[in-house]
């Protein structure tokens, strides 16, 4: 293995990560890479590094036969679809942490990185500094992988952190996770779930060999989540986090969505605070594996990129045997969901959706249910993303079959309860 391989990099992008990256790689000369050009949108924004670096002409990296390696850190995922298509047209690898990007464009790139023989890694795209890729490929590349349960945005975490842990206002953690540099220049991607889902999108291929289109996934984000949700969660001894998951039915499909969840204190997602993100794997001998570190940031994401471009130094490629070489996963809606709704009008909330109502609280303060709802009513309509409902799954809320005659008696019985409200 020549571990010596000489690395020469043309970076896109020098933001939080591009910047972070162009740090630490000075802090790791024994990798042997060097920064030939980047390629950057304003030229006269002050930086803090040599002027000569720098380029707004990105044809004088992708067209430089020195360049190996295209390492592609830009916001605009069109733009960087369109760099890295020509990267491997021109025989040089690329590292990207582009999540909107490889959510929106995966099997294109396979088959452009496999036609050009070059590595296509994006460990930095999914949980920032937590290795959870690699782990996937290389450690779970089996099919006993039974559930995976993340928490994969750092700006929603935070603020969900800090809006129930320190009282602060929505609107001012938001403000902080950008400071920081945890959100995306526009913050919704991560406030309504888009970021999130983007990143569940791969890693549901690099588990279970799916290549699910975005639309394919029931989501939301921490949009209309309020304190009295999170007192709800305390009473229940759970803690609210946006929660991607995937589990492999007994019928051998897979259920994955991306949903506030009350989390269980005693859960090693609800330790999860402030910008980390966490992943829980469980699989049918290891029993549950916890992987845990900072989701988003300068360094943390830029540790990831450099990871990346250090298994470059032995041609390192994802194999996606999941993909290729196993029996390939099929995505189903057909189970069910035990959830809480909180909202401010009852017309909000379509009741007959639901096949079961459980519990069922209103007074001055607050309005809740909590009820059993089969998942494909979630995906075929959106009255549980409005303005005033949050919709928040209940600790291990998968239930693959129901018991309807039961069903119907309990709820007959709460019907009595909630008359005034025409809950039948
Ligand atoms: N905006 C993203 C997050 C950055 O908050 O997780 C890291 O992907």
């Amino acid at each position: 293995m020549d571990t010596h391989k000489k690395l020469v990099l043309g970076i896109f992008g020098f933001g939080v990560v591009g910047e972070g990256l162009y740090k630490v790689l000075h802090q790791t000369p024994s990798l042997n890479a060097t920064i030939k050009k980047v390629c950057i949108k304003h030229p006269n924004k002050k930086r803090d590094a040599p002027a000569d670096l720098f380029t707004v002409n990105k044809e004088i990296l992708l067209n430089d036969n020195e360049i190996n390696i295209i390492v592609e850190l830009i916001d605009d995922a069109d733009a960087a679809y369109e760099i890295v298509k020509t990267a491997f047209a021109n025989g040089k690898s690329v590292v990207s942490a582009n999540k909107k990007m490889i959510a929106e464009h995966l099997p294109e790139l396979l088959e452009l990185s496999q036609e050009a023989e070059k590595s296509f890694l994006y460990e930095a795209a999914c949980c920032a500094s937590i290795p959870v890729i690699r782990n996937l490929e290389e450690y779970y590349d089996n099919d006993l992988l039974h559930s995976i349960n993340a928490v994969v945005n750092g700006s929603t975490n935070y603020i969900l952190t800090k809006m129930f842990e320190e009282k602060l206002s929505f609107k001012d953690a938001l403000i902080q996770a950008q400071q920081l540099g945890f959100a995306e220049s526009n913050p919704t991607l991560d406030v309504e779930g888009f970021d999130a889902l983007n990143k569940w999108t791969f890693l549901l291929t690099h588990s279970y060999g799916i290549l699910p289109k975005k639309e394919e996934i029931v989501f939301t984000g921490i949009q209309n989540i309020t304190s009295e949700d999170a007192l709800q969660a305390d009473k229940k001894d759970c803690v609210t986090k946006l929660v991607a998951s995937a589990k492999k039915l007994k019928n051998g499909k897979v259920a994955a969505f991306v949903l506030p969840q009350f989390v269980k204190k005693d859960d090693p997602l609800a330790f999860v605070k402030d910008e980390y993100n966490g992943v829980v794997i469980e699989s049918s001998f290891a029993d549950k594996q916890f992987f845990y570190g900072k989701g988003a940031g300068s360094f943390p994401t830029a540790s990831a990129v450099l990871s990346d471009i250090s298994a470059l130094r032995y041609d390192y490629k994802y194999e996606y045997k999941k993909l290729y070489h196993q029996q390939q996963n099929e995505l189903t809606n057909d189970f069910y969901v035990r959830t809480y709704v909180a909202f401010t009008d009852w017309g909000h909330v379509r009741k007959d959706d639901f096949e079961s109502i459980e519990e069922w609280h209103s007074n001055d303060r607050s309005n809740y249910l909590i009820g059993i709802i089969h998942f494909e009513k979630l995906r075929e309509s959106d009255w549980w993303k409005k303005n005033g409902v949050s919709l928040i799954l209940i600790a291990d809320p998968i239930i693959e079959s129901l018991d309807v005659a039961k069903l119907k008696k309990r709820s007959l019985e709460l019907a009595g309860v909630a008359g005034k409200y025409s809950l039948s």
